[in-house]
């Protein structure tokens, strides 16, 4: 397989604040409010997947969306793996952390890989759902069914839209490495996002995060759409059913 570093994302701004978000707010400041993300909630989450695809011979596999490779750090304990993302800031992290395995910086809608390269592709917490256009998330899917090989996994660990819709907490502060950050959660007009602004009090900095709320029927018929069958649904990380209380949307599915 040839891995291409570093491939320059390609801009795709269409000029409104919202759309190109996801390129603002995962960079320096993210790292720095963020830095000690939770490392026992990414062992748990790949012990999930581990279990769940127990007899099954993985030999390669994609964390799509890998931020500070916390998951790609313990995937590589198990099997070889490659990390991509967007954003440089989080991929020096993970560099760092982990420096044997391989990182790529590159869009998720331009996936640099040839097809079939992957046995398992997994996008964990909640790092999918960020375009306008559906038709965005659905050439990510297609792209990702493309460099999955036949019969292997997709694992999407997306929000519970529903259980957001009716436990949006409107606003919040806490302090972070000394830093206060407000954030207020809206639902956009037309009822498709969460909107989350975050503020850096005293920093003159905002930001905002705007996920799709798609609910867990919309996923299943994109990832049919795709090119894949759901197989197993999980609500949370101790692999609980899904059900419309559940915290999270985990998703199995194999490519056809
Ligand atoms: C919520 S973070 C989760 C990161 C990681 N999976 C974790 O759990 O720590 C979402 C990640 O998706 C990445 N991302 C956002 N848009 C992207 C895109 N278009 N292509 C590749 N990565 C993207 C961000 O840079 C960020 O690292």
């Amino acid at each position: 397989m040839t891995i291409v570093r570093d491939q320059a994302p390609r801009a795709r701004r269409s000029g409104s604040e919202e759309a190109g978000w996801f390129e603002q707010w995962f960079g320096e400041d993210y790292l720095h409010i963020y830095q000690h993300r939770d490392e026992r909630e990414a062992e748990h989450a790949i012990e999930l997947i581990a279990s769940n695809l127990a007899g099954r011979e993985i030999h390669s596999v994609l964390d799509l969306g890998c931020g500070a490779g916390r998951h790609t750090k313990v995937l590589f304990e198990r099997w070889w793996t490659v990390g991509l993302d967007l954003s440089m800031a989080l991929l020096k992290l993970a560099r760092k952390e982990s420096p044997s395995a391989p990182y790529v910086r590159a869009d998720m809608r331009e996936l640099p890989f040839a097809d079939e390269s992957f046995d398992l592709v997994v996008n964990l917490f909640t790092s999918f759902g960020y375009f306008e256009d559906d038709r965005e998330h659905a050439r990510v899917l297609s792209r990702v069914c493309a460099v999955t090989q036949h019969g292997g996994t997709f694992v999407i660990d997306f929000l519970n839209a529903g259980q957001v819709r009716r436990e949006l907490v409107p606003y919040d502060e806490r302090v972070e490495n000394g830093i206060t950050i407000e954030q207020t959660r809206t639902i956009s007009q037309d009822d498709r996002f969460v909107e989350k602004r975050i503020r850096l009090r005293g920093r003159g900095k905002e930001y905002i995060e705007r996920v799709r709320l798609l609910s867990d029927a919309d996923l299943e018929r994109m990832l049919s759409a795709a090119g894949f069958d759901v197989s197993k649904r999980f609500g949370d990380y101790n692999g609980a059913s899904w059900s419309e209380d559940s915290p999270r949307t985990i998703l199995f599915a194999s490519r056809r």
